[in-house]
């Protein structure tokens, strides 16, 4: 494959995300340095957190099975051909759902008693589930109180195949954190009377908590280049950024000190100095709270924006920067990490690679 090959462009405005197949793989690599006991389960829901479901799932050819959010996530993936196992981390909500995951050969995660219920009345043909264990995290899954009753059921009913168990961590991203420990405990626990393939740890679990990994790991964001921890960027874990989101420049002005930049009058310039205009707003997924000194990249140089975000634009100030309309400017990608300008935002690398990526698509 050449490099050409595995960089795809998508464009609606000037604005537009670019994605490195090869840094994909290359952070499956990664994944698989760390846990290599361990399957992976690649976690390409929300479009792959706005990379592309399609073209994520190509380049990750090399994992064992995909998880999606929803069933309409997976169908849309065996429908394009692909033959892995599909993992439905919401599981099914009615008895048609069932039945098309059942026909189409997709694993749907268990996560209340009702859908046991459904599967029991169910006689097509048998589906491989995954049974979700609350831990601790408290959101979706069955109480570790209840957990056996269910498995036994479960292995009683003829419409399920083989029986997984997952659990999902709620604070993997502070390894110290005391709850990642009791969490795990939990699951491994209910596990030592059913026995099964187990799953916990995601991307920062698979990383800074290696007895997590167990039979199955289930990275997201460490695939697409953004670091899983507080404390370590994605450059310290050897990760490589996989959206560039970028756009240019459409002017230049020689401001006066004291004049006032965009909406809110929020910044006003500290001395006579140019400030240019990038056509990128929260229109096209750039967070609008990012705040006054975020990085943008521009001439092989960092800069700072200024004043508020609108909606297809952004000022960036260019004191010592030689920048004219036209020239490219990098909003996150290999010049600028999206967990730097996520922490500028009061957000997370999720949050802008699944806003940008889900924003500037393709038509
Ligand atoms: C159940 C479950 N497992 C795994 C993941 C992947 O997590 P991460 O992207 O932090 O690796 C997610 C992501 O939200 C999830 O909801």
């Amino acid at each position: 494959m050449t490099p050409a090959d595995s960089q795809h462009t998508r464009h609606t405005r000037t604005a537009s995300i670019n994605i490195d197949g090869d840094a994909l793989r290359h952070n499956l690599s990664r994944v698989k340095a760390f846990a290599p006991e361990s399957k992976v389960m690649a976690v390409i829901k929300a479009d792959a957190y706005g990379h592309g479901v399609l073209q994520a799932a190509k380049y990750l050819s090399e994992a064992d099975a995909f998880a999606l959010a929803v069933t309409g996530e997976a169908m849309a993936l065996r429908q394009a051909g692909m033959s892995k196992p599909l993992v439905v981390l919401q599981g099914f909500s009615d008895a048609s759902e069932l039945t098309a995951m059942a026909e189409h050969d997709i694993q749907p995660a268990i996560i209340n008693p009702w859908q046991i219920d459904l599967l029991e009345q169910h006689k097509e043909k048998p589906v491989n589930i995954w049974l979700k264990v609350d831990t601790g995290m408290h959101r979706l899954g069955f109480p570790v109180a209840v957990v056996e009753a269910a498995h036994q059921r479960l292995s009683v009913c003829e419409s399920v195949g083989e029986i997984r168990i997952m659990s999902h961590f709620a604070n993997a991203d502070d390894p110290d954190n005391i709850y990642n420990n009791n969490q795990l405990s939990s699951l491994i626990k209910v596990n030592n009377n059913i026995n099964a393939e187990a799953s916990m740890a995601n991307s920062a679990g698979l990383i800074a908590l290696p007895e997590s990994r167990l039979q199955w790991v289930r990275p997201g964001i460490m695939l697409y280049g953004s670091s899983p921890l507080l404390n370590q960027s994605a450059d310290d874990l050897a990760l490589k950024p996989v959206m560039n989101f970028e756009s240019s420049l459409i002017s230049v002005q020689q401001l006066k000190k004291g004049d006032a930049i965009g909406y809110g009058s929020s910044w006003q310039c500290p001395e006579d100095m140019p400030v240019g205009v990038v056509a990128a707003g929260y229109a096209d997924g750039y967070p609008r709270h990012a705040e006054s000194g975020t990085p943008v990249w521009i001439n092989n140089k960092h800069c700072a924006l200024v004043g508020r975000v609108s909606m297809d634009s952004l000022s960036v100030d260019l004191r010592g920067i030689d920048a004219k309309p036209g020239d490219r400017v990098v909003l996150w990608g290999k010049e600028l990490s999206v967990d730097v300008v996520a922490r500028h935002a009061a957000t997370i690398g999720y949050e802008l690679l699944c806003s940008a990526g889900n924003t500037v698509k393709a038509v």
